[in-house]
């Protein structure tokens, strides 16, 4: 069964999954359809959507050219480049619901372990939306699933100001991880 999210279409097999990124006015409807607050009209959602089909591509070029191991990113095959297939993980998501203190904490550790990795390799995940763009692969490491939202420089995103925007979020989901 192919499901849609905003930017992606998947497909999970029993061990991978396959995603192939929307065109562009699938990707426009959807953020109206769904978030109408925050993109009231076509053109906000049109510049929000544009944003994001440039940086998937960023992203892909990113992970093949920065040496570091795909692993980190459920190991993609590229069928085309906006089409790729990708290790089957179960998201952080699915697993933080319900899980006991200790399971939260050991996942967010891992979260913060993988972002440091990367940043060894200078890639930088910009939205630190853990729970839905991560989870845990067949060898029960965290990995990241969504690579369309990587940042070229450390520069760039402080540039962006997303960096103390990001920290807020990541705290405040810890909080809500953390509650017992
Ligand atoms: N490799 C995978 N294995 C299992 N499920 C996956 C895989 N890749 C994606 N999914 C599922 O599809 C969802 C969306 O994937 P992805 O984050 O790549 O797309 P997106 O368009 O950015 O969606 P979102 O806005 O929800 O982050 C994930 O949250 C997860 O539930
Ligand atoms: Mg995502």
């Amino acid at each position: 069964m192919i499901t849609t999210y905003w930017q992606v279409d998947v497909e999970v097999f029993d061990k991978y999954g396959i995603k192939k990124l929307r065109p562009l006015d699938k990707c426009i409807d959807y953020l109206l359809r769904n978030f109408p607050q925050r993109f009231p009209d076509k053109q906000t959602a049109t510049t929000r959507a544009k944003q994001s089909i440039n940086s998937f591509k960023t992203g892909c070029q990113q992970i093949k050219q920065k040496g570091i191991p795909l692993k980190y990113f459920a190991n993609p095959i590229f069928i085309s480049p906006i089409h790729y297939q990708q290790d089957k993980v179960i998201p952080a998501k699915e697993i933080l619901d319900g899980a006991n203190f200790a399971r939260k904490h050991w996942l967010i550790d891992q979260f913060i372990e993988l972002t440091h990795l990367c940043w060894k390799y200078e890639v930088f995940e910009a939205t630190f939306n853990f729970a839905e763009n991560h989870g845990i692969d067949s060898t029960g490491n965290l990995v990241c699933i969504d690579f369309g939202e990587l940042e070229i420089t450390e520069e760039q995103r402080i540039k962006n100001k997303k960096f103390k925007k990001s920290k807020m979020e990541i705290c405040s989901y810890n909080a809500s991880g953390y509650q017992r």
